[in-house]
């Protein structure tokens, strides 16, 4: 196959437009085969050579027509995961809407039959302040700082388990769980709180749907799923970034946090389970697919970002073996 780039031990990586490939290729032989899509798709830029209001809708009409597509290749129980930021309108102090119509683009579909299962937030308190015109040069707005991450199914109950996602407990409620008693009693809120209910060890408490990726406060309790927590920690200075500095490569600029990748990973999926990333940038997903024994297929446009993913399985860490496509057709010159 003339688009694959590399395959290695659970998964395989293709190079092009990711809704030809899911047409000609992924519909002939995955057709209700993926338990998870999940990806971060390229976002629609504020600047209005790339996207003035007829971009826009260009770029609504782009997204919705992948619903029927990423529906179709769905298992019936199979998760769709969305991770987008907020754009602002061009040279203006105001936020765009043009992602809340792509996802009403998404559940509106007449075929998809795609629902919001959950609206996730991933909160970045370090993230710089944007947008600069209006955060910093002009004092006028709040820093932006979050993106949305929207959970979406073709039916009510995707398969999920949120016992595999736990976050660790807090200081407090370890204390009280060595204690062994609690102030039982009616709350000011109504609610009882029974003598014993408090004093049983899940192994953590059950997640939230606002994740903070870095702790506000230093002293205080980090309260990110373990997933999360595991993966995240050695984000910024993992491998795949120190090779890329060493090697003098620019890496992908907009890589999604992989804690945020393993949680919905463990969370929607079973070992074993196949999961797609169609907008694959730099492929933290198959590498987190790949560490997290479930198969994977990436599919991404630029071949320059295609190329430097492979650095990420060349990672001790991993017990797999990349194979490279003799067949594959590069559009790079001399390559
Ligand atoms: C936000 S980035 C994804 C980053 C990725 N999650 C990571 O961790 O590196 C979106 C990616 O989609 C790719 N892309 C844009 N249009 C595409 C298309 N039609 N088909 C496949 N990939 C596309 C871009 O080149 C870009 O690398």
């Amino acid at each position: 196959m003339k688009n694959l780039l590399y395959s290695t031990n659970y998964g395989k990586l293709l190079v092009g437009d990711s809704i030809e490939i899911s047409k000609k290729y992924l519909n002939r032989f995955y057709k209700g085969k993926f338990q998870l899509i999940i990806t971060s798709p390229p976002f629609p830029l504020n600047t209005k050579k790339t996207y003035g209001n007829l971009q826009g809708k260009e770029y609504r009409d782009w997204f919705e027509s992948l619903a029927p597509i990423f529906s179709d290749l769905l298992t019936d129980n199979g998760s769709l995961v969305i991770e987008i930021g907020n754009a602002w309108e061009f040279n203006r102090p105001v936020q765009s809407v043009l992602h809340l119509e792509a996802l009403m683009g998404l559940v509106n579909h007449p075929t998809a039959n795609l629902r919001l299962i959950q609206e996730f937030i991933a909160y970045n308190p370090s993230r710089l302040p944007s947008p600069a015109m209006w955060v910093t040069v002009n004092r006028l707005r709040a820093v932006d700082s979050y993106t949305h991450i929207w959970w979406l199914a073709k039916s009510d109950y995707p398969k999920a388990d949120n016992t595999k996602v736990l976050r660790p407990y807090s200081k407090g409620m370890q204390q009280l769980l060595k204690r062994g008693s609690y102030n039982s009693g009616t709350r000011p809120s109504q609610h009882s709180i029974s003598e014993k209910g408090f004093l049983k060890d899940h192994g953590g408490s059950i997640s939230h749907n606002l994740f903070e990726l870095e702790p506000i406060d230093e002293d205080r309790d980090v309260r990110l799923p373990h997933n999360v927590l595991s993966f995240s920690n050695t984000n910024s200075n993992d491998f795949f970034l120190k090779q890329c500095r060493e090697r003098g490569i620019k890496s992908h600029p907009a890589r999604i946090q992989s804690g945020l990748i393993s949680f919905f990973t463990n969370f929607l999926t079973d070992e074993g389970d196949l999961i797609l990333d169609p907008f694959a940038g730099s492929n933290t997903s198959g590498f987190v697919a790949e560490k997290l024994e479930r198969k994977w297929i990436g599919i991404e446009l630029d071949e320059n970002y295609a190329r430097q993913s492979m650095i990420r399985f060349e990672d001790p860490t991993l017990d797999t073996k990349i194979k490279i496509n003799d067949n594959f057709i590069s559009q790079l010159e001399g390559k």
